[in-house]
């Protein structure tokens, strides 16, 4: 920017003063030295400013060209020192000298402003050529989403979901299923104690069987029960301390391993598909006599062998059998009136089975690259 403020010319024509030396009462003298050195930095001070560019430049120049200590300001304060004669000129001179500063610096300050705009609204600019980011989506976790399906196979077939606690007795998760302490059974659940006597994570929904007919009994009682179980374990690729389960039972008069069998074989061809073939195993199960473990023909290999199957043909998903008379009993049923069916299953083996996962421990390890696949 050129120096060309309050009326000069900047460096070609330095002086505030029309027709140099005029101006001691039109004799032709030399201009006092205090004058020609405010010109001298007023020419300096707006030669530097064009080249100040950002807010803290400009402070600066303010400060060392306005501020308290700048020399048209001291020049103020030490007018009363000067010849008398002298003052009028020198006090008219820094006056104008500040004034050209002063509209210097706000013009200037003006169109620094404007650059930084400039320079931000382009840098800012939106690229509407570029692609959209895609937003991130949450979804149900596969455990929720396999729960979901078993709850509505078996809503088909008649049977509520009944909630249970996660905390219970020793008294609900193995005295009143027939499992006695000191019983051998008991080496089937590792058990996490709570604080407190007797007091228990539930190790399967079992229990909830008796809550259920307890709170039934003697009405017929058709449900299912699922929730966390938890057992001390050491966790490895095929079990995890924290697991859930989907326990059914029907309780009635007149129900048989025939209905159990009949339930059990609908449910799994609703899961899996519809000409899957299933078989019962004898096994044991201190709660339930007889009882069964229900195989699914392998569906990697249909039967052939595989590594999923390990070479059998058939994949185990589930424990059952009719309700034992005691367990019966502890729900407020008399056996010789009243029978009933019971089944557990693990949902986590389910999806593994399903999707052909090979480790439990992705389902609790909270890794979105895994949930994120369902
Ligand atoms: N509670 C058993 C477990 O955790 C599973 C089970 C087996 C449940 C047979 C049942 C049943 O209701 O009849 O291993």
């Amino acid at each position: 920017m050129p120096a060309n403020v309050g009326g000069t010319t900047g460096n070609k024509c330095p002086s505030l003063f029309v027709g140099t030396g005029l101006f001691f009462g039109g004799f032709m003298e030399e201009k006092p030295k205090i004058i020609s050195e405010l010109e001298e930095t007023r020419d300096k001070a707006l030669a530097s400013l064009s080249q100040v560019n950002d807010e803290e430049a400009l402070q600066n120049w303010r400060r060392d060209y306005l501020g308290k200590a700048s020399q048209v300001m001291l020049t103020f304060a030490s007018l009363g020192q000067q010849p008398k004669d002298m003052r009028a000129l020198l006090g008219q001179t820094a006056n104008q000298v500040k004034q050209a500063l002063e509209v210097a610096l706000e013009e200037h300050t003006q169109r620094v402003k404007q650059t930084a705009l400039l320079h931000k609204v382009q840098s800012e600019q939106v690229d509407v050529t570029l692609p959209g980011r895609a937003p991130v989506q949450g979804g149900l976790h596969p455990q929720t989403q396999v729960m979901r399906r078993i709850f509505a196979i078996f809503a088909e077939m008649g049977f509520q979901v009944y909630r249970t606690p996660d905390v219970e007795s020793d008294l609900y998760n193995f005295e009143l299923l027939n499992i006695p302490a000191y019983h051998p059974a008991r080496d089937m659940w590792d058990t996490f104690h709570v604080e407190g006597e007797g007091v228990v994570l539930r190790t399967h929904t079992s229990p909830g069987q008796i809550h259920a007919m307890r709170q039934n009994a003697p009405k017929p009682v058709r449900v299912i029960l699922p929730g966390m179980c938890y057992r001390y374990e050491q966790i490895s690729a095929r079990s995890e301390i924290q697991f859930n389960q989907v326990e059914v039972i029907a309780v009635g008069k007149n129900i048989t391993f025939g209905d159990m069998k009949g339930t059990l074989n609908g449910f799994v061809r609703r899961l899996f598909n519809a000409d899957v073939r299933t078989r019962l195993r004898p096994s044991y199960f201190p709660f339930t006599e007889p009882s069964a473990e229900m195989d699914v023909e392998c569906f990697v290999c249909a039967g052939k062998g595989c590594s999923v199957c390990k070479s059998s043909g058939w994949l185990e998903i589930l424990g059952c059998g009719m309700i034992h008379p005691a367990v019966l009993e502890n729900g407020g049923y008399d056996p010789r009136v009243f029978s009933g069916f019971a089944a557990g299953m693990g949902p986590e083996r389910i999806s593994m089975l399903l999707h052909k996962i090979e480790d439990i421990r992705y389902f609790w390890g909270n890794d979105v690259r895994f949930l994120g696949q369902f």
